[in-house]
């Protein structure tokens, strides 16, 4: 029988999630859950065995998923998670983990006491740039990274309400703050300036940041600062920039670039990063083995817990220790 999943969310991720699952042999997309019955039937629309909700309780207890999928905006987690964790049904959850810690802390609470098999959506793991760039740094002395996200600001309504979103670093430079986690180690304290400049008189509605710069210590003794801006018309540089006594090691979304004792090597992804995540916790509920998974539910707790201290630090205008 195929591994039944449920979809949680209609929205464009929603999509890109039951895409990659349906083109998998062996899994079937079961349902998806909508604010509305209406979303949710539009969203059911090109796969043909999945069922419309607009209750996440209904959907649990009438599809019997095998797991779930939350592709929902920050504010809307907490509940969600809560029923999968009482069911003890794994679930991949899409970043950030919600607005603030609060919520996330406590789900990991019960995710660990059921030992539950989850998978957080930081894609840029799966990337074959982070990953050559892992297997590079395990031989050189890392010095420093420089992170950016300088972008647009995404459309979605809810993006661009600091309750809604959560702001840019929590909601999307989270994706750096995770690479950074992932290749450098943990982060020990964050200093960061965030400002309102220009957004805020051109789209009604406004109250996220909309440019914002931190400065990391971490726990190696290498230092970093990530920046981000949604002010641009258009999209412009996301990435991580690391540097070691050899050279200069740039991770970019769709490529790594290398420059070292004078030479550019340019390496482009080949793999599909999104495949690779779906595909690795697939496998993991298939087998019980989980070792594919390279983000986790508490793996990514740490994430928001250093985004979650660049607000803070931004607000209070003091270096804020992360995890307190
Ligand atoms: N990993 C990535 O590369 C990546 C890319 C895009 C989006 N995302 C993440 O995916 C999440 C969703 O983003 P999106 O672009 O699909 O947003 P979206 O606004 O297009 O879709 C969100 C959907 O969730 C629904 N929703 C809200 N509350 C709900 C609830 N309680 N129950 C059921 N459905 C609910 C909304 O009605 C909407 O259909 C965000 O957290 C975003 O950061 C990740």
């Amino acid at each position: 029988m195929a591994l039944q999943i449920g979809i949680i969310g209609t929205g464009w991720f929603s999509k890109v999630h039951a895409d990659i699952l349906s083109n998998m042999d062996g899994v079937q997309v079961a349902a998806f859950v909508g604010t509305s019955q209406e979303k949710a039937a539009r969203a059911v629309q090109g796969y043909a065995s999945a069922k419309a909700y607009s209750n996440t309780e209904q959907m649990l207890d009438e599809t019997k998923p095998d797991a779930v999928y939350i592709c929902v905006p920050p504010f809307a987690h907490g509940e969600i998670e809560s029923q999968l964790v009482q069911r003890g049904i794994p679930f991949l959850v899409e970043k950030p983990l919600g607005t603030n810690l609060a919520t996330p802390r406590q789900i990991l609470h019960g995710v660990k006491k059921a030992g539950l098999m989850t998978s957080a959506g930081y894609h840029f793991r799966y990337t074959d740039a982070a990953m050559k760039a892992a297997e590079m740094l395990e031989s050189r002395k890392i010095g420093m990274a420089l992170g950016y996200w300088m972008g647009d600001m995404p459309q979605v309504y809810w993006w661009r309400q600091q309750e809604g979103s959560g702001g840019q670093f929590i909601e999307q430079t989270t994706h750096m703050v995770d690479l950074l986690r992932c290749l450098l180690g943990e982060v020990d304290e964050v200093y960061a300036a965030f400002a309102h400049r220009a957004m805020k008189d051109i789209h009604e509605g406004v109250t996220v940041h909309d440019v914002g710069t931190a400065t990391l210590k971490l726990r190696s003794g290498a230092v970093a600062t990530i920046s981000n801006t949604c002010m641009l018309p258009e999209s412009d540089k996301v990435g991580l920039t690391i540097y070691t006594e050899q050279g200069v090691i740039d991770i970019q979304p769709d490529k790594l670039i290398v420059k070292e004792k004078g030479r550019l090597t340019e390496i482009r992804n080949a793999a599909n990063p999104y495949l690779r995540e779906n595909e690795a916790f697939i496998h993991g509920l298939r087998t019980g083995d989980a070792s594919g998974i390279l983000s986790t539910y508490e793996d990514a707790v740490k994430t928001m817990e250093v985004t979650d201290a660049a607000l803070r630090s931004a607000e209070s205008g003091v270096p804020v220790k992360v995890g307190e």
